[in-house]
C-alpha cells in the first residue's frame, strides 16, 4: 500500500468498530478527515463505491484499486473485490465503466437491505444514518410513525424491528417504494401494521393535517431540492414550513428525527430553521443526531448530515 498510505491508516482507525460491530456496509475513506480530500470509499461486503470529487484520483485508478484490495484480503479473504467509480466532477457527473452492476443484500443490526451498485449514487441505503436507525429501533415500541421520503424504507425497517404499533411511509417514488416492500420482505416484516403511500409528502401532510392524524415519531430527510407537485422546493427555503406541518401532527410525547443533507448551509443555521418551525407548536430540539464513528470529520469541519431529534 506504499502508494495509498492513507488507505491502511483510514482502515486502521475503522478496524475495531468494523469488527466489533459486524459491518457489513461501511465509510472506509471520508474525504480529508482521511487525508483524501474529494474522494470517498464505502465498502459494501467487498464491494467498493469509489466517488470521486477531483480528478486527481482518477490518475492511478490501479493503484487506488490495489491498496483497497489489500483491506479486503484481511476482511474477507475468500472474497475477490469489485470498484464501482462514480465521478462527480464540476459539469461532469458519471458512473464510469467498472465492474458489471450488481444487487444483493446487506446487513446491519440484524436487519436486512437490499443494495444496488453500479446504477449511480443511491444504494439503497444511507450509511451515515446508521446511528439514527439504532435510535428509532430503541424508542420505536408501541408508537406510531410516520416516514416522510421513506426512500426504500430503511427507517420503516428499523421501526417495525423496534416494535412499532404501525408504520405510514411516503414517497413521490413508485420504484423505492417497491424498494421498501422488497426490504420489508427479506426483513419478514410485510404483515406487520405498514401502510405505503405513493404520493408529494406535502400533499400528504396537508391531507394528514385536514384528518387531524397524530404520530409519534415522524422521521422527516427530504431531498435538499427536490420537485413536488406544487412545484419545485428547496430544502433550506422550506424546513421550516415543512416541520411546522409535520409539528402539528406530533402526538404530546412525540419526535420528530430532522434531517438534512448538505454543505450549504451550517449546523447553527438549520438550528434556527427547525425553531422557526417548532416555536408555533411549543417545541423545541432535544439533542443532535448521533454520526457514525467511519463518517467522523475533520478537526473543525462539518457533516453534510445535520439530523436532529425535536419534540
Ligand atoms: C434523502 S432521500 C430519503 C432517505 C431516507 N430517509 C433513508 O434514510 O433511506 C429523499 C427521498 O425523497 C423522495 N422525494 C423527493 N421529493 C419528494 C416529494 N416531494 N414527496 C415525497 N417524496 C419525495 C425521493 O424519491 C427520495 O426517495
Amino acid at each position: 500500500m506504499a502508494d495509498f498510505p492513507q488507505i491502511r491508516a483510514a482502515w486502521q482507525r475503522r478496524r475495531a468498530v468494523v469488527r466489533e460491530q459486524r459491518l457489513d456496509a461501511w465509510r472506509l475513506v471520508h474525504g480529508a478527515a482521511d487525508g483524501m480530500e474529494g474522494l470517498s470509499v464505502d465498502d459494501y461486503r467487498g464491494r467498493y463505491l469509489i466517488t470521486v470529487e477531483a480528478e486527481a484520483w482518477l490518475e492511478d485508478r490501479t493503484g487506488l484499486e490495489a491498496a483497497l484490495a489489500e483491506v479486503q484480503e484481511e476482511l474477507r479473504p475468500a472474497f475477490a473485490p469489485q470498484f464501482f467509480w462514480i465521478a462527480n466532477l464540476p459539469g461532469h457527473r458519471a458512473v464510469l465503466p467498472a465492474a458489471e452492476p450488481e444487487r444483493f443484500e446487506v446487513v446491519e443490526d440484524g436487519a436486512r437491505f437490499e443494495v444496488h451498485l453500479g446504477e449511480g449514487p443511491h444504494t439503497g441505503i444511507f450509511l451515515d444514518q446508521r446511528e439514527n436507525r439504532r435510535e428509532l429501533r430503541k424508542i420505536a415500541k408501541g408508537r406510531r410513525c410516520l416516514n416522510l421520503f421513506c426512500h426504500t424504507g430503511a427507517f420503516t425497517v428499523a421501526a417495525l424491528q423496534g416494535g412499532a404499533a404501525e408504520t405510514v411511509s411516503v414517497d413521490l417514488s413508485k420504484n423505492y417504494l417497491a424498494w421498501l416492500e422488497r426490504n420489508l420482505e427479506l426483513n419478514e416484516l410485510e404483515d406487520k401494521p405498514h401502510r405505503v403511500v405513493a404520493t408529494d409528502a406535502f400533499v400528504y401532510l396537508k391531507k394528514a393535517r385536514r384528518r387531524r392524524e397524530a404520530f409519534d415519531l415522524i422521521l422527516l430527510d427530504p431531498p435538499t431540492f427536490g420537485r413536488g407537485k406544487d412545484g419545485a422546493f428547496s430544502a433550506v427555503r422550506d424546513y421550516g414550513r415543512l416541520l411546522s406541518d409535520c409539528a402539528e401532527l406530533l402526538s404530546p410525547q412525540g419526535r420528530i428525527l430532522t434531517c438534512l443533507n448538505t454543505r450549504k448551509i451550517r449546523a447553527n443555521e438549520f438550528r434556527s430553521l427547525l425553531k422557526d418551525g417548532l416555536k408555533p407548536w411549543g417545541r423545541k430540539i432535544l439533542k443532535p443526531g448521533a454520526a457514525p464513528p467511519d463518517f467522523a470529520e475533520a478537526p473543525g469541519a462539518e457533516p453534510p448530515l445535520k439530523a436532529f431529534w425535536c419534540g
